[in-house]
């Protein structure tokens, strides 16, 4: 069992505030995901949780008991970092085991231990070798080893596979999915700049801002129902589309317009958004206006062939100089400086008030 409980938590350097006010409860077995900008506080609050840095205000508990003055090893956590600084000198096996040397434990159980961290990771075979003769994903997977040998009840990661190619992201990525159904009963928090990562691994993600939480969702709540234009921005890659906008249309009639946008956009099917000041639309949410449903025109300024999608970069006809990316077939017939009337569903539309909240 591992459940963590965070209160208040603040922490500050002088007058710098670099975390303030976070609430947050994570069940045991959970694998939360800390997403947010550069310097928005997700090293130090994960830092904070392992005891690596002192909390300036607030409570930390784990199972009910409070963590604030127990020392970093004594807490039950382990944390793999983005530079994984294995022993070089050192086999595999030995970089594994030499925590549990120096812990005193006995040698079988290290052994034990050891090989089925191995098997978890697919690294028996490696056990004998240096790192320096291992992949850079190989070798991350020996530092994960490190952490897991210690049957910690909570794992930290932060930003493990950022120093990886592409192809080795995705293949350690994978084994921390399997990783994580292995240990079931482990806590993991990992941070991530990584928007697949995020949504694959996650069962929540927090989404920090300033050092201060955001939203706290599932992936596809954060997607579907971001609280914000911040989230609904951060959420979702390319970034969502937003277009100054204003209702229209009676109660019975709802409607919205874009500021010099096609034509208003009916809402059948929701009440009308007051105080709305902008719309939100993803990229991929938008397709070519087939007839009368455009609800935005434009010209083609320039389009991002990815083979199986196209991203089609628009500068729209209005006098607001707005632009929106759209996520079209591959295939479609989009020429560069043609125009082009771009539709939506209207379900998959959102929208902002002035200070940026869901309406
Ligand atoms: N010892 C320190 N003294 C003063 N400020 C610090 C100190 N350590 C970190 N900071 C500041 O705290 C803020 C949060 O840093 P942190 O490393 O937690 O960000 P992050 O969200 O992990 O960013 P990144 O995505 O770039 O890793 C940054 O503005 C950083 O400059
Ligand atoms: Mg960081």
């Amino acid at each position: 069992m591992a459940h963590l409980t965070l209160r208040k938590i603040r922490k500050s350097y002088g007058n710098l505030t670099i975390l303030d006010d976070i609430d947050l409860d994570i069940p045991s077995g959970e694998l939360v995901v800390f997403v947010g900008p550069s310097g928005c506080g997700k090293s130090t609050l994960l830092r904070s949780i392992a005891g690596l840095e002192e909390i300036t205000s607030g409570t930390f508990h784990l199972d009910g008991e409070a963590m604030n003055d127990v020392p970093p090893a004594q807490r039950g956590i382990s944390m793999v970092f983005q530079s994984y600084a294995l022993y070089p000198h050192m086999t595999v096996y030995e970089n594994m085991a030499f925590g549990m040397r120096i812990a005193g434990t006995a040698k079988p159980e290290i052994d034990r231990r050891v090989r089925q961290a191995a098997e978890i990771l697919q690294l028996t075979a490696y056990l004998g070798r240096v790192p320096k003769a291992l992949s850079g994903g190989q070798r991350q997977r020996v530092a994960i080893g490190r952490a897991i040998v210690r049957d910690p009840k909570v794992f930290l990661f932060d930003e493990p596979l950022s120093n990886l190619d592409a192809a080795l992201r995705v293949a350690t990525r994978i084994e921390i999915a399997r990783l994580k159904e292995q240990m079931p009963n482990t806590t993991m928090i990992y941070v991530t700049h990584d928007q697949v990562e995020a949504m694959t691994l996650a069962d929540r993600i927090v989404v920090l801002r300033d050092g201060r939480i955001e939203q706290i969702g599932t992936p596809m709540e954060l997607y579907r129902k971001p609280a914000n234009r911040f989230v609904a921005q951060f959420i979702g890659s390319p970034a969502m589309n937003i277009l100054p906008a204003v209702a229209e249309g009676s109660r019975a009639s709802p409607a919205i317009r874009v500021a010099g946008g096609a034509a208003p956009i009916t809402l059948p099917s929701r009440p009308r958004p007051d105080g709305v000041a902008s719309l939100g639309v993803r990229p991929e949410d938008l397709r070519e206006a087939t007839g009368e449903d455009a609800i935005l025109e434009g010209r083609v300024e320039f389009i991002e062939q990815l083979g199986e999608v196209q991203l089609v970069h628009v500068q729209l006809g209005t006098d607001t100089g707005g632009r929106v990316v759209a996520k079209l077939p591959g295939d479609g017939e989009v020429r560069r400086g043609a125009p082009i009337r771009l539709a939506a569903d209207p379900k998959r539309l959102h929208f902002f008030d002035a200070a940026g909240l869901s309406v």
